[in-house]
């Protein structure tokens, strides 16, 4: 490979744009530190924790469809003590952790986020103020002021750089992104999950237990796409583009929108976690057969 696949992201040095989304395999430390050592990989995030444990709710938690996923797992975590002792004895990340976090108050949001970013470990913090079906959290993500206070609370508190990932579940999403980024936000992630629903047209009812669940893989795609593609046209801070990338040229495409990196999730479920090394040689083979020497010199460039 002769392309450097390297990108610097709001401070962060990542050795590839690739980076393992919130949801996907992040609940356990030692999982996360062997990942963020496989060599393609440029950073690796959790699963959103919150201050206190959460169960998730019961199965059927996950529909599975021919274009993508509907999960609805209901934010289960341990809680913010429980893994950040795990984070201790994890071992040393080989790619920088980005630690997702939510809150039911913008209170708990800057509690929440003081006491993760305080451990060593993590790199940078995701705010969720976006999971599309979790009542106190989607609210919150769709209101440009709530986020706008949120985001000046917890970098009052947190010298770590801070991502705001955005819910898709607005027409105000540019006013949200734009609003982050005026009270300091370092960066975006966009998008999370689209809300959605599953029914069993033999049982006549919802299939989730959750009723409501998120939208993920090939069908989200071109709605994040065009998410990225609008935010890159308001905001300058950097775009994580997130949303059913399953190949190399839909990683092309969202930096080609205006993402500096690209995370992944759902592909990661039907691939395995080697997906990244595939990814990586297409997007450098790409860079390379358009005679380009970094992924920076494309950010953006449809715009152009
Ligand atoms: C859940 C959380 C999310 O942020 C999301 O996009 C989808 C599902 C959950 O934990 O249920």
């Amino acid at each position: 490979m002769g392309v450097d696949l390297g990108v610097e992201l709001a401070g962060l040095n990542l050795r590839t744009p690739l980076i393992l989304a919130s949801g996907i395999l992040g609940l356990s430390g030692r999982l996360l530190v062997e990942i963020s050592r496989i060599e393609d990989v440029g950073a690796v995030t959790t699963k959103s924790i919150g201050l206190k444990p959460r169960d998730g709710y019961p199965n059927p938690t996950i529909a599975v469809l021919p274009y993508g996923f509907i999960n609805s797992m209901g934010l289960p975590n341990p809680g913010v003590d429980f893994f950040l002792k795990e984070l201790d004895e994890a071992g040393s990340f080989g790619s920088p952790l980005i630690a997702s976090f939510y809150g039911y108050s913008i209170e708990e949001i800057a509690e929440t986020a003081r006491i993760i970013a305080s451990h060593p470990s993590v790199s940078a913090l995701e705010l969720n103020v976006s999971c599309p079906h979790v009542s106190g959290i989607s609210e919150i993500g769709v209101k440009p002021e709530l986020v706008a206070e949120a985001v000046s609370k917890v970098k009052k508190e947190v010298g770590k750089p801070l991502f705001v990932k955005l819910s898709p579940n607005t027409h105000l999403i540019v006013d949200v992104a734009r609003a982050a980024a005026e009270a300091g936000a370092d960066g975006l992630t966009a998008v999370n999950t689209v809300k959605a629903i599953a029914i069993d047209a033999e049982l006549c009812k919802p299939i989730l237990s959750g009723v409501y669940g998120g939208l993920s893989g090939p069908a989200l795609k071109p709605i994040a796409l065009r998410c990225v593609y609008e935010i890159y046209e308001e905001v300058e801070i950097p775009i994580i583009g997130c949303g059913g990338v399953s190949s190399y040229l839909d990683v092309v495409e969202f930096i080609l929108a205006g993402a500096s990196a690209v995370a992944l999730g759902s592909v990661i479920a039907l691939k395995g976690i080697m997906v990244f090394r595939e990814l990586a040689r297409g997007l450098s083979e790409y860079l390379e057969r358009k005679g380009v020497r970094s992924v920076e010199e494309i950010v953006g460039l449809s715009h152009r």
